[in-house]
């Protein structure tokens, strides 16, 4: 046995083992110490025909499930050795063999899963000339997408793909192996097992064959696959990982969606992180995001959808319309839309019970959800009928199939009390097998059974007094009184003689001794044959269950988006390419359901492609710059997710990315210094962003000196404005207050500042935005509010008197040079300063006076000058 369990490990050295031993699963040497280290198991030892015992410790296989879980979740694999055959009729030793491989990506398990959260897997192809191909999978619903990039600035652009899937799990090819960038996030930022692919699983060739396996061979597929090598490469790479660890046909995966980078609002990591729409920056809670305010799904499915859709706002306006239109119908007819919530409050995670299902590991459990979620389906189409006006949910009604076909065959078939266990019988309904019926009927002392007998065998002898029974010595018998010995017919065999009765036996009844005697074991094999037949059935529907499933959780995502608005008083925002903002009261979604006791002051905001480009913000600290800045991009993200906005009425033009830089003290460390990560950051932002995106910088340059950040400040923001440059509606928080004098200077750019009252030397925040720049950040007064010491606040004041003396002086000149307009073509910059520098030098020289080494010398610096130009 130690032999087998060598060879199977052998074949799975990165995994866990769990070898199956009757009831339980064991595991043994390093595996043994890995596991009872990290499950608290006690470790045993066990004779191994080496000189030492091999450490051994196990778990018992039906509560295995909690194990792996663990195991999973602090990064390892597992791998499922079974039992390939039953150890009472095997032969010699028990064949065994891996199942399954349990990783973070390939879960099913609904104990394993978060239920309203996709668990994502990733494959990922790069090459250096084509550019890269993603395909993300979550097996536990069989969804499936994939992507094809290419370009410049590749890495990031796959970077932020990844951070909008966050997979638990990647699949690299060698080429992607390399790209350390990539690498790092991967395992820094999202924690994501990785695993190394290789090369001729990622080759177009095989991404097709597998790719036949799995998808229709429809026209339009070819079409979105067409030209795109890398896709299909990555596509490939990730079924052929999923096959090698699930050693099943993964019937759920057969749609591939394929998308493209224009599709959907560009949103690079840092933008995700700092607008917090599915998590919270500092803890990582789903609480306080924008998910938060707007989930109210009903369904496990409509939940995970919501999340995908803030993960991937629209960028085309038709599209954003169709959900507009939806929820505005959902808004419209309150009793139908309750009607609807009702019905979906019956639903289960229809999409993963049907990849269980298809997987084969669907419980009796498991299809009696199934049933109770097709019995709630009619309800729900029957209150989306009525619904007119939306297209969208015209179209989800003709999607949502009420599958009574199927729910009528759960319903014959599997018990209604089903047990968690598939080996222990009771999974079928009295009525839906004959055979299973009478061996049951056998087990209760086949009452029924003999009845039947008595009965036919009354008549057929016509002895009325007839009787079946039963005794520990003859087993099953007929007794017959004497008077009517002598009828009894040849096939009766005499057992005994009593004083006013024969007993007889007939080979039925010896027949039937010996079934119920087997009885017990027959029932259970043949109720998991027939419940494994029904399953089956099941699946052959899985494609109406996957559309049903995909409608309901649109549907339910809708009627959430509905639900906040209602809630929360949200308007439908005008969505078009005017490249206008308008939105007039308009409120942070997220801010104004944090505040208890106070009111959320509503705020206006208008940004256009020309004279109002850019909006510099001042005010004082704690006033609510970051605050109304955060509120223009979440509404700008709800809008295109097609949500209502909180705001009285509402005007988007599509921006085609939301990027958001925030102060350095907001971030986390990484590794790098917190203003080298903000510069990056800019940088990144500068390259990237077009005119049509919408830029949230919050007081860029704070983290250096106050005159490098000023200068950093004004060069940023007159590159975002120039149209030349760049020219996207940029919002600007500063405390820089000399800044606002770019309204004069630049075009497209408009002050506003956060008024407070002041009297004396308290402030009161009134958090109202209005158009001019801030004379003060107030910054001691708030730190006032903030309780800093009496005693130190003095001393702050009279630093800052100090100061201002100083001031005016260094203050003016750096005002002089800066208010210099940015320099036009042909002007000095930094390039023609060092080409001046490289002439002075030339100028000074004096050829004769230089020995050849020095000038060979001069000679190379000249040209490291000149290259630096
Ligand atoms: N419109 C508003 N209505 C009510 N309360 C608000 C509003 N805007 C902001 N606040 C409150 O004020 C707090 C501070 O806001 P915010 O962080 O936006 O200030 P800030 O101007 O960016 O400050 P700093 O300059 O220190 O970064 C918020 O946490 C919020 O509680
Ligand atoms: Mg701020």
């Amino acid at each position: 046995m130690m032999q087998q369990y060598m060879a199977v490990k052998e074949q799975n050295p990165d995994a866990i083992l769990f070898y199956r031993l009757g009831d339980f699963y064991e595991m043994f040497f390093e595996d043994a110490k890995v596991a009872s280290r990290e499950l608290e198991l006690t470790l045993t030892g066990r004779d191994c025909g080496l000189p030492q015992r091999a450490p051994m410790c196990g778990v018992p296989f039906h509560s295995a499930e909690s194990y792996i879980a663990r195991l999973i979740q602090k990064g390892y694999k597992v791998a499922i050795c079974e039992q390939m055959e039953d150890p009472a009729t095997a032969k010699g030793l028990v064949k065994r063999d891996v199942i399954r491989k349990i990783t973070s990506g390939t879960l099913l398990e609904s104990t394993m899963l978060d239920e309203k959260r996709n668990n994502f897997i990733c494959a990922i192809q790069w090459d250096d000339t084509y550019g890269a191909g993603l395909c993300f999978c979550d097996i536990s619903t069989g969804q499936t997408q994939a992507i094809e990039m290419f370009g410049k600035g590749l890495a990031g652009a796959v970077i932020s793909e990844l951070a909008r899937f966050e997979p638990s799990e990647a699949v690299l090819s060698p080429k992607a192996m390399e790209q350390e960038e990539v690498l790092a996030f991967l395992t820094k930022r999202l924690s994501c097992q990785i695993e190394r692919g290789e090369e001729a699983d990622f080759t177009e060739e095989a991404g097709r064959q597998w790719m036949g396996k799995h998808f229709e061979d429809t026209p339009s597929l070819q079409e979105d696959i067409q030209g795109r090598p890398m896709l299909i490469g990555a596509v490939g790479g990730l079924l052929s990982y999923l096959h090698q660890t699930q050693k099943n046909d993964l019937r759920q995966i057969n749609r591939l969606e394929v998308y493209t980078k224009a599709q959907f609002m560009g949103l690079d990591p840092a933008a995700r992180r700092n607008l917090e729409l599915c998590q919270v920056m500092r803890s990582g809670e789903k609480k306080g995001s924008l998910l938060w305010v707007l989930d109210h799904t009903r369904t496990a499915m409509g939940g995970r959808l919501l999340r995908q859709w803030l993960e991937k706002p629209l960028v085309n306006a038709a599209q954003i319309a169709l959900r507009q239109n939806a929820v505005q119908a959902l808004l419209g007819d309150r009793p139908r839309r309750d009607g609807v919530l009702e019905g979906l409050r019956g639903v289960f995670d229809l999409e993963r019970l049907i990849s269980r299902v298809v997987y084969g590991s669907a419980n009796c459990r498991d299809l009696r959800s199934l049933w109770q979620t097709a019995c709630a389906i009619p309800q729900v189409k029957e209150n989306l009928e009525g619904f007119g006006g939306s297209q969208y949910l015209k179209e989800l009604w003709e999607e949502i199939d009420c599958l009574e076909d199927v729910a009528g065959l759960i319903d014959r078939a599997i018990s209604t009390e089903p047990p968690f266990s598939l080996r222990e019988g009771n999974l079928l309904r009295e009525g839906f097998d004959e055979k299973i019926d009478q061996l049951r009927d056998l087990l209760k002392g086949g009452k029924g059974t003999l009845a039947a007998i008595e009965q036919r065998e009354r008549e057929r002898t016509g002895i009325p007094k007839l009787k079946v029974s039963y005794n520990k010595v003859f087993g099953y018998y007929i007794e017959i009184s004497k008077s009517y010995a002598d009828k009894a017919p040849e096939d009766y065999t005499r057992r005994q003689t009593l004083t006013g009765s024969e007993r007889f036996i007939t080979p039925e009844l010896k027949e039937l001794e010996s079934q119920m005697l087997s009885a017990g074991e027959q029932l259970t094999a043949l109720e998991y044959q027939l419940f494994c037949k029904v399953r089956d059935k099941v699946a052959m529907q899985a494609h109406r269950i996957q559309r049903t499933a995909r409608a309901i959780a649109r549907l339910d995502a809708l009627c959430s988006f509905a639900l906040a608005a209602e809630k929360n008083g949200y308007v439908m925002p005008e969505v078009d390419y005017s490249g206008v903002l308008d939105i007039r009261e308009g409120r942070h979604p997220v801010v104004e359901k944090m505040l208890e006791d106070q009111l959320f002051v509503p705020n206006d905001t208008y940004m256009d492609e020309g004279d109002d480009r850019v909006s510099i913000i001042t005010g004082p600290n704690m006033a609510g710059k970051s605050t109304y800045m955060r509120q223009v991009a979440l509404i700008v993200v709800m809008a295109q997710c097609g949500s209502f906005v909180p705001a009285k009425s509402a005007h988007v033009g599509i921006c085609d990315q939301v990027f958001t830089r925030v102060g350095a003290s907001d971030d986390l460390t990484r590794g790098q210094s917190t203003f080298m990560v903000e510069m990056s950051e800019v940088a990144d932002i500068l390259q990237k962003a077009t005119h049509r995106s919408l830029l949230i910088l919050d007081e860029i340059g704070r983290g250096t000196s106050t005159y490098d950040g000023m200068a950093i400040a004004r060069a940023v923001l007159e590159y975002a404005a120039s149209k030349k440059t760049l020219g996207a509606k940029t919002l600007f928080a500063t405390h820089y207050h000399e800044l606002s004098q770019l309204e004069s200077q630049v075009s497209g750019v408009k002050n506003y500042n956060v008024v407070v009252k002041k009297r004396g030397d308290d402030i009161t925040f009134l958090r109202k935005i209005v158009p001019g720049g801030a004379d003060d950040s107030y910054g001691i007064q708030v730190a006032k509010l903030a309780g800093l010491p009496d005693s130190v606040i003095q001393r702050a004041k009279q630093v800052l008197e100090s100061l201002l003396e100083q001031a005016p002086q260094q203050k003016a000149e750096c005002r002089k040079k800066a208010s210099q307009p940015e320099a036009p073509e042909g002007q000095m910059t930094l390039g023609a300063a060092m080409g001046e520098e490289v002439l002075e030098k030339l100028r000074k020289l004096e050829p004769d006076t230089l020995s050849p080494i020095e000038g060979l010398g001069l000679l190379y610096e000249l040209c490291k000058l000149a290259k630096e130009c």
